[in-house]
């Protein structure tokens, strides 16, 4: 008995090893078939690449020492893409609709030697401006506006949260749900591309069936009420530079969701999916979820019960992290 755990302890770094390579394997593959260089025509994917392009002019838009004869390239990037999307059956996507306002407003501020020289963009725009969007381009900000959503105590906010793993058995509402969400619409996101999606689980049975495979949840699992999947959208991303893109934002607007949720009073618990191949493909057996959305987390919501036990989970200090260079 001795000997073989002693056994299996020394071959654990083979193991971890060989299936690390098998999860680069799997994640290239992933990659290699659902991000955006397929299927091109795909509404997600052009509605990404639109964002993708349309957003260099927005910025461009910001600058406040702005070169007015600069941001040709992408108008022409864009128009391309339009062009390209109008051959395909179902109109402009919601962000190729935001693509023809921003190309608006770019033209409207383009010196008028500059609109002569570009008449095929101008046409372009003239033709389709009816159907471009309310949204698009830049708004002007004050300071006091920047800086309204300080808060009045913030270590208060910050610290208040912990991971909640008793959580009482009332019904987290659809609409803080959808709330919460809402608020962490506002995460950045690389060119604003907004690649996530959000899965909600409320029947027990459901909650169960996805759970089945997450090794993080025994002892409390069977009393989540609400289970969030997390997920990022492969088909947001096109180069190789950016094949790991969908997990930093995915895990960025994660993180605005747990602060959000505590924000509305709402208590979660991040639960790991650090699963290979075998556990990520049982999964979408189990769950209907789409192919191209990467699983990240799941995430335990609901109201904390009246008195809880958190782990102490005890931090650094900022010296342990942190060098400040003069
Ligand atoms: C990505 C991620 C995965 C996690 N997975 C689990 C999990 O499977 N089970 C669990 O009980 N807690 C899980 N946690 C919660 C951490 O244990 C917890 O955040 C950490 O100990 C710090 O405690 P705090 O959230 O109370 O500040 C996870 C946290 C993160 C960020």
């Amino acid at each position: 008995m001795k000997i073989s755990k002693n056994v299996k302890d020394a071959l654990r770094p083979i193991r971890d090893i060989v299936s690390t390579y098998l999860g680069y394997q799997y994640d290239f593959y992933r990659y290699f078939r659902y991000a955006g260089w397929r299927l091109p025509s795909r509404y997600s994917v052009r509605d990404y690449k639109a964002a993708k392009i349309y957003h260099r002019l927005e910025k461009s838009l910001s600058f406040r020492n702005r070169d007015p004869e600069s941001g040709w390239s992408a108008a022409d990037d864009l128009v391309r893409h339009l062009k390209r999307s109008q051959a395909i059956k179902g109109g402009f996507t919601f962000h190729e609709k935001i693509g023809l306002k921003v190309l608006g407003d770019f033209i409207a501020l383009a010196p008028v030697q500059q609109k002569q020289d570009r008449l095929g963009v101008i046409d372009f725009w003239q033709q389709h401006k009816d159907i471009a969007s309310g949204q698009g381009g830049v708004l002007e900000k004050n300071l006091v506006s920047l800086q309204s959503g300080k808060l009045a105590d913030p270590e208060a906010f910050f610290s208040s949260r912990v991971s909640v793993r008793d959580f009482s058995s009332e019904a987290v509402a659809k609409e803080d749900i959808e709330k919460a969400l809402l608020l962490a619409l506002n995460t950045p996101s690389v060119c604003n591309r907004q690649a996530t999606f959000v899965y909600c689980l409320n029947a027990r049975s459901d909650i169960d069936t996805a759970l089945l495979l997450q090794n993080g949840n025994r002892g409390f699992g069977h009393e989540i009420p609400c289970l969030l999947i997390l997920c990022a959208d492969l088909s947001a991303f096109d180069t190789a530079g950016e094949r790991y893109q969908h997990w930093i934002d995915g895990g960025m607007f994660s993180m605005s969701i747990i602060w959000a949720l505590h924000s509305l009073g709402l208590s979660s618990c991040c639960l790991n999916w650090s699963k290979g191949p075998g556990d990520d493909l049982k999964l979408r057996k189990l769950i209907d979820i789409k192919d191209e959305h990467t699983v990240l987390m799941m995430l335990a919501v609901g109201v904390a019960r009246e008195n809880v036990k958190v782990c102490y989970s005890a931090r650094k200090t900022v010296t342990d992290f942190y060098h400040y260079m003069d």
